[in-house]
Order: structure tokens, then sequence, then C-alpha cells
């Protein structure tokens, strides 16, 4: 087991104005229309609960579960879907929630996925954008924290699926 400690990073405080905000700007966007939400299991759990809750526009709610082969700390190309989506998105405005955007990887195949069942449109929120590792480009509509590096953990985000409890996100300060 690897030793190591969690650093604060982003409060509990902050973290509800950045919601608010885009739940703000979510509820502009998409005003007189409906949406379906799709959150992307399990690191958006917590994000995409707390955001729907400030949502006044209809939604209905779904999630996907993707797992990606490879181990390693860098996701590889290979994701396949062991929960899919199953509300229909045809014709259906949709916002994917995503919890962190590393290499932009995931996402891109999931996005790829999801316009082959033709939603109307499709947007993305992403709790926090880290910028450092990216490898293909993703248009994030709506990001919460932008970050350039670290491995972050709580509201949802893991280290070993262990921290998604906390209420605030850390960074994982790795000793030697
Ligand atoms: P990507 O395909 O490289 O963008 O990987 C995104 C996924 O990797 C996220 O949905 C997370 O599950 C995981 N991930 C990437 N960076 C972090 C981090 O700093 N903390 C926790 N999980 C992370
Ligand atoms: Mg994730």
């Amino acid at each position: 087991m690897e030793n190591y400690r969690l650093v604060p990073c982003i409060s509990a405080e902050e973290l509800e104005k950045q919601v608010n905000h885009l739940a703000a700007c979510i509820n502009r966007d998409y005003e007189g229309k409906s949406l379906v939400v799709i959150g992307i299991l399990n690191g958006a759990c917590i994000f995409l609960s707390d955001l729907v809750r400030r949502l006044s526009v209809p939604v209905e709610i779904d999630f996907v579960r993707l797992a990606s082969y490879g181990k390693g700390s860098v996701t590889s190309g290979e994701i396949r879907i062991t929960k899919d989506v199953e509300l229909p998105v045809e014709g259906r405005h949709v916002l994917v929630v995503e919890d962190i955007v590393d290499t932009g990887t995931t996402l891109l195949w999931f996005l790829d996925y999801l316009r082959r069942r033709q939603p109307e449109s499709v947007r993305i929120c992403a709790l926090v954008d880290k910028s450092e590792r990216r490898e293909v480009e993703v248009p994030l509509d709506y990001v919460g924290i932008r970050v350039d590096k670290g491995f972050l953990v709580g509201y949802g985000l893991d280290f070993a699926e262990k921290h998604r409890n906390l209420p605030g996100i850390h960074e994982v300060e790795f000793l030697k």
C-alpha cells in the first residue's frame, strides 16, 4: 500500500458555489427545454446529485458505467460499457456529467457512442478539468474547477475506491 497524505484543495463551500454557478448557467441555457442528464459512474454520483437539485428545467436522470482496459493511472484507449444508458436519448437534449477529465479518452469515447443514438444535442458538464495530461480534444461546455495537474480525491473522486465521501476535494501527496 502506498504511503500518502491528503492535502485540502477545494473546500465544500467553494464546491457549493461552483455547483450553484453551473446550475444557473444550465438553467439559463436550457430554458423552455427538458434534459436527459447522464452521470458517469461512480465518480459523478455526488456532483450529479447536488447539481440536479439546483436545476429548474425538467430533467430525467440516468447513469452509465465505463471500464477501461489496462491498469496504471492513465486511461487506456480501450473502453467498454459495464452499465449502459437505459433512457431513450434519440431526439433529446443530453447533458453528460463527469467528475474529472484527464486525458479526455473516456469522455471522447462515450460522446461518440452516445451520438450514434442520435440525440438532438449533447453537452458536457465536468466538475474538474485537469489539463496537463490531455491527449484528445473534448468540448467541455460547463466546467466547475480548472487545475493543471495532481491527483484529486473527495466529492466523488477516488483513489483506489477510497475517499469518495469527503465533502471537499483534496490532493493526494505521495510520501517516500
Ligand atoms: P481520462 O479518460 O483520462 O480523461 O480519465 C478520466 C477518468 O479517470 C475520470 O473519470 C476519473 O475516474 C479518473 N481520474 C483521472 N484523474 C483523476 C484524479 O485526479 N482523481 C480521481 N480520478 C481521476
Ligand atoms: Mg470517472
